[in-house]
């Protein structure tokens, strides 16, 4: 039957994961409704003429009445839980609706056989004899489907390491939530690792203000292309992609032309931020998919390990555009200030770019690390007189400090050059800020700026220059679970990480 093939079909195409076709959806939000109504008048009000025909003469066989009434009110109570479960599980994609709808119709069709064989054949496919329970049954368990498919296709559900706010930012509840529908340009990925960023600490204990809770953080995520939307043609489906700190820009900007789409004024985190048309919230990569637009989803070059590359979406970004854009290379004596996360991968990338490379920490108790990832000298901030011998000699100095406690900046900018540029990428906590003074600028007539994460094509070019310069994150694995991501917010918070945690082995939390 035509209409049983188209239902099968749609509920194959949205189980597939596509979108379903225009005509598929008229059908189901016309025709089906349509065809409820009148089943459900034939149910309720004309079940005397179904009455009559069992005890027909020309009916074969006698079934009892109460068979077909106990498949009718099964059918009816599947599309009772077919419709609760499109209610609270909010996922057309996900099978186990679909499951349930399926055995819906074989009820229904169930019934159909027993018409058939009590009526026989010539008064079953006269229309006008159809038993009305079938027509209801049939009919009901479409409505179920069609209400689904009409109005809540394309709605999916997620689970996610979420917190509830900064007061047990250290207690991750896995929670389902609802992604923002599923656009032309999106992609759904089933997402595979994902590092762990400092803002994700700022964010979840409160250090950055209010935030929208519950919410799963993490921005640096690498996974699979599962589904991508109709118009999409930046990625493949079944690619191994990644997707970083920064999930929407206009595109259509002054600043979005020009690739400084991460400036864009419509600019969107990928956790935490408020999508404007439906209000729903940004979740992040401690889940088990993330739904992004193209632009902001990058193919990851084969050779680079997923953990390698993960930490780079947000931390080797944040370092890697702002020594790009400020001249970093052959000739060019680059400090990095911070050894943390960002500050790691700014080494490693000034060090790829041909720049002689300092490392700016505190203390000496990263110095043996910094010179095995190829720094060419190390300044320790704990050290009396530390700046005096390189004072004047900087090209560039890019900034990762996360926290302004103990912070001298005088010290730090009378290392550059003459005209030479500081570039702050740390967010520190507060709202105090740092006291700058004209005079601070005065002896070498430097630049103070900042930066803010890169665009599409730098994190294309520096994926590509670690694939080909073998650069390789130091990360430290740790499977996903509330237990772990609490030990390494804390960890982090504390600084003891070499360099990046990255949470791993998704399948088991989240499913194959
Ligand atoms: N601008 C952007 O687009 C962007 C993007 C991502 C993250 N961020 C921000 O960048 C900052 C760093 O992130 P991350 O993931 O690299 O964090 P991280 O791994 O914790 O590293 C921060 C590093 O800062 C140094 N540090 C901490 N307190 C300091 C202080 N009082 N004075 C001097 N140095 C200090 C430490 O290095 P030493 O031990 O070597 O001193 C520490 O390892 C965070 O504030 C984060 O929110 C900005
Ligand atoms: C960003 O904007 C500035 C100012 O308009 C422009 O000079 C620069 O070329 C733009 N793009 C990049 C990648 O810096
Ligand atoms: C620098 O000097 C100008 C004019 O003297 C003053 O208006 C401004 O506030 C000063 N800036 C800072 C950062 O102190
Ligand atoms: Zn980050
Ligand atoms: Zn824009």
């Amino acid at each position: 039957m035509a209409v049983v093939e188209v239902g099968v079909e749609s509920i194959r195409s949205v189980a597939k994961g596509h979108s379903l076709p225009l005509v598929y959806r008229l059908f189901f939000l016309l025709i089906e409704p349509i065809s409820a109504l009148v089943g459900a008048y034939y149910a309720f009000f004309r079940q005397s003429e179904y009455l009559q025909l069992t005890h027909a003469a020309s009916a074969p066989h006698y079934v009892p009445r109460g068979t077909s009434i106990v498949l009718s009110q099964l059918a009816n109570l599947y599309f009772l839980f077919a419709i609760n479960e499109a209610l609270v599980l909010r996922a057309t994609s996900d099978l186990r609706v679909w499951k349930t709808v399926l055995f819906g119709l074989l009820i229904a069709d169930l019934g159909h056989l027993y018409s058939v064989r009590q009526l026989g054949p010539q008064i079953y496919w006269s229309v006008s004899s159809w038993n009305a329970i079938d027509w209801g049954n049939i009919a009901f368990v479409y409505l179920g489907a069609s209400l689904r498919i009409a109005f809540l296709a394309d709605v999916d559900q997620f689970t996610g390491f979420q917190v509830n706010g900064p007061d047990t930012w250290l207690k991750f509840h896995k929670n389902e939530f609802q992604p923002k529908p599923f656009g032309d340009y999106d992609i759904d990925i089933k997402i595979e690792c994902c590092g762990v960023c400092g803002s994700d600490v700022h964010t979840i204990s409160g250090g950055w203000g209010e935030q929208h809770f519950p919410l799963a953080v993490g921005h640096e995520i690498v996974g699979k292309a599962i589904r991508v939307g109709p118009k999409v043609t930046l990625i493949k489906e079944g690619q191994r992609v990644g997707v970083g700190a920064q999930s929407y820009s206009c595109l259509d900007c002054r600043q979005c032309n020009n690739d400084n789409e991460t400036y864009c004024k419509h600019q969107l985190d990928t956790y935490g931020a408020v999508w404007p048309d439906t209000g729903i919230v940004s979740q992040g990569g401690y889940s088990s998919h993330v739904r992004t637009h193209e632009h902001w989803v990058f193919p990851i070059p084969d050779a680079l390990p997923s953990t390698v590359a993960a930490p780079m979406l947000c931390a080797g970004l944040t370092a890697y555009s702002p020594l790009v854009r400020n001249g970093c290379g052959p000739g060019k004596k680059v400090g990095i200030v911070g050894l943390g996360g960002i500050g790691h991968l700014g080494l490693l990338f000034a060090k790829a770019l041909g720049a002689e490379v300092w490392a700016i920490s505190r203390t000496h108790a990263k110095e043996a690390d910094a010179l095995k990832m190829g720094a060419d000298g190390f300044l320790a901030t704990s050290d009396k007189d530390w700046n005096v011998p390189h004072a004047m000699t900087f090209d560039l100095i890019v900034n990762t400090a996360n926290s302004f406690e103990g912070f001298d900046l005088d010290a730090y900018l009378s290392l550059l050059d003459v005209h030479a540029k500081w570039v702050s990428v740390g967010l520190p906590e507060g709202d105090e800020g740092i006291k700058v003074r004209n005079q601070t600028f005065l002896s070498n007539g430097c630049f103070f700026g900042s930066s803010h994460l890169g665009s599409r094509k730098e994190t294309l070019a520096m994926l590509q220059l670690a694939a080909d310069k073998g650069i390789r994150t130091w990360v430290q694995e740790y499977p996903i679970s509330d237990n772990n991501l609490a030990e390494v917010m804390t960890k982090l918070e504390k600084n003891d990480v070499k360099y990046r945690f990255c949470m791993t082995n998704y399948e088991d939390q989240f499913g194959a």
